[in-house]
């Protein structure tokens, strides 16, 4: 797989991962007051799991965005948004032209990071508002350490280009930018399934690391109920754009 399309797993994926975030979402999109808001940006849609929330519970209208075109080709409900090929980094739209922005699972491939949050506070209005949630894959915690894989996945996304600790750096960079920051974090944890470690399986590993893959997966699932814990934690933040900025 060439390194550009990593960042969008399979489709099956993201609908599972947007479906395990759902509280977190409907929380975040709650406290920047979703149903005022009117222009609406997703940034890094990809197939778009989101957008239908977005057009139900927002204002509107919305903008879908992604640099990858067949994800908007082929994605699966984008009815009430419009469709933009861009790129976080170079946003194609006028200044305070949006009044919230979202993103989710995005940020930790957008490189580089700091000009994409500048193009974040460029296109918000004053009092807009950006959501946004993002893994922290240096803090996962699992259990028993023969089925971690921390340290494969740690690997495998830098290789990849992407940033396995956008969590705990992305408070800091907003507020550099000049937002006010709210930080919360997932509080929920899942009963491991093997389908943990799907996209693993795509990320560019070496030789040993992939044997060690095949390893944690021909240990884990054989212990009973909760006999295993994985859990990724994931950084909610809401960054509101004062005035001045
Ligand atoms: C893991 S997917 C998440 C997609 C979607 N937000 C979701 O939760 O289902 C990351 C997405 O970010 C997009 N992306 C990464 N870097 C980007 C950039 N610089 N500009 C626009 N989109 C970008 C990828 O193409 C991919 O669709």
């Amino acid at each position: 797989m060439e390194s550009g399309s990593l960042a969008l797993p399979e489709a099956g994926l993201l609908r599972m991962q947007a479906e395990w975030l759902a509280p977190a979402r409907a929380q975040l999109l709650r406290q920047v007051g979703v149903g005022r808001r009117r222009e609406v940006l997703d940034l890094g849609t990809g197939y778009g799991a989101v957008v239908p929330e977005l057009v139900r519970r927002s204002r509107g209208p919305v903008v879908a965005l992604d640099r990858v075109f067949h994800a908007l080709a082929r994605g699966e409900d984008f009815r009430g948004a419009e469709r933009v090929a861009g790129d976080a980094v170079t946003l194609p739209f006028a200044s305070a032209s949006f009044d919230l922005v979202f993103s989710h699972l995005t940020l930790l491939w957008v490189a580089p990071l700091t000009p994409a949050i500048d193009e974040v506070a460029r296109v918000l209005r004053v009092g807009g508002a950006l959501v946004a949630l993002e893994p922290d894959y240096g803090g996962m915690i699992e259990y028993p350490s023969e089925v971690a894989t921390r340290d494969l996945w740690v690997k495998g996304l830098a290789r990849a280009g992407a940033d396995p600790y956008i969590g705990r750096k992305l408070p800091g960079l907003l507020a550099r930018a000049g937002f006010e920051v709210r930080v919360s974090l997932f509080d929920t944890l899942f009963e491991p399934s093997v389908t943990r470690f799907a996209f693993l399986h795509d990320l560019p590993l070496l030789g040993e690391e992939r044997a060690e893959l095949e390893r944690v997966e021909g240990a884990a699932g054989a212990r009973g109920p909760w006999a295993e814990v994985a859990h990724l934690p994931f950084m909610l933040v809401t960054a509101v754009k004062r005035e001045g900025e």
